[in-house]
């Protein structure tokens, strides 16, 4: 992927959109204060998160996303009241079982990055099912990471390369491997983290190590299309330089 150029014109000429695929994650949090909020308990605010990535999904071809990555749960999670690990397990069913055939329809290829041993049987089912059958779909990749922690994934490839001197693209497809990703996909372009924390716990620790990042206050279950596209237009305006000096620099 080429650096973007800072864009210098005038604000009321935003940059045009780059179309050539960009890999953009998210780590989508602020559900449960979104819902503490407004005297809801957590789990709602975790129903409406749902609805945000239905949004999100939507909006991401239109922006020159090709691959979209979404942290719905870490394998830190796991660590929170079981009713609530509970509800958000049924949720990501429900998700697979209600919007395969609308991935289908509209060319997403739906994939599950993460641990699958610790899951359900029948949720795991419902994962293979859901990538079967949205396997052909060209317009958007998008990977749901579920029992994801990134060291761990790292800790797991490093174990297989067993001591073999390995290059960067080597590891990665070991990487890939590590997290049932099916094949090696572009490192992060983009990383978004919704509810105002700036960290990131854990995600895509190796694939975003010339990420842009962008932080924003609001609370996912708020997150819509003019958000992404907000995110979108800000890493347009940035400069990467992976580390070297850009030609047009003085
Ligand atoms: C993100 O929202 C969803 C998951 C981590 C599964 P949180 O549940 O972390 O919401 P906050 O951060 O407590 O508001
Ligand atoms: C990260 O959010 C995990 C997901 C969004 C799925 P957390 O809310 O679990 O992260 P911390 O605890 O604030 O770092
Ligand atoms: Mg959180």
């Amino acid at each position: 992927m080429k650096g973007t150029q800072r864009k210098s014109g005038p604000a009321s000429q935003p940059p045009a959109l780059k179309q050539d695929g960009l890999h953009v994650a998210i780590i989508m949090d602020g559900n449960g204060r979104w819902a503490t909020a407004r005297g809801l308990p957590r789990v709602a605010g975790h129903q409406a998160g749902a609805e945000a990535v239905r949004r999100t999904i939507e909006a991401a071809p239109k922006l020159g996303i090709r691959t979209l990555t979404l942290y719905a749960f870490s394998s830190d999670n796991w660590h929170r009241p079981p009713d609530e690990v509970a509800t958000l397990m049924k949720l990501f069913h429900e998700y697979l079982e209600r919007h395969t055939a609308e991935c289908v329809k509209h060319g997403i290829r739906l994939t599950v990055i993460g641990r699958r041993d610790r899951l359900d049987p029948k949720l795991r089912r419902a994962i293979e099912r859901a990538e079967a059958a949205t396997a052909a779909g060209d317009r958007l990749h998008l990977r749901i990471a579920v029992d994801y922690s990134a060291r761990d994934a790292i800790v797991r490839a490093a174990c297989r390369v067993n001591g073999r001197p390995v290059g960067r693209a080597e590891f990665a497809r070991l990487l890939g491997e590590a997290i049932h990703g099916r094949e090696p996909v572009p490192d992060v372009d983009l990383l978004i983290r919704t509810g105002g924390e700036q960290r990131l716990s854990d995600f895509l620790l190796w694939e975003c190590a010339y990420a842009e990042l962008y932080f924003t206050n609001r609370m996912w279950p708020d997150f819509g299309a003019q958000d992404l596209e907000a995110a979108v237009r800000d890493f347009h305006r940035r400069e990467r330089r992976f580390g070297r000096v850009l030609a047009s620099a003085g």
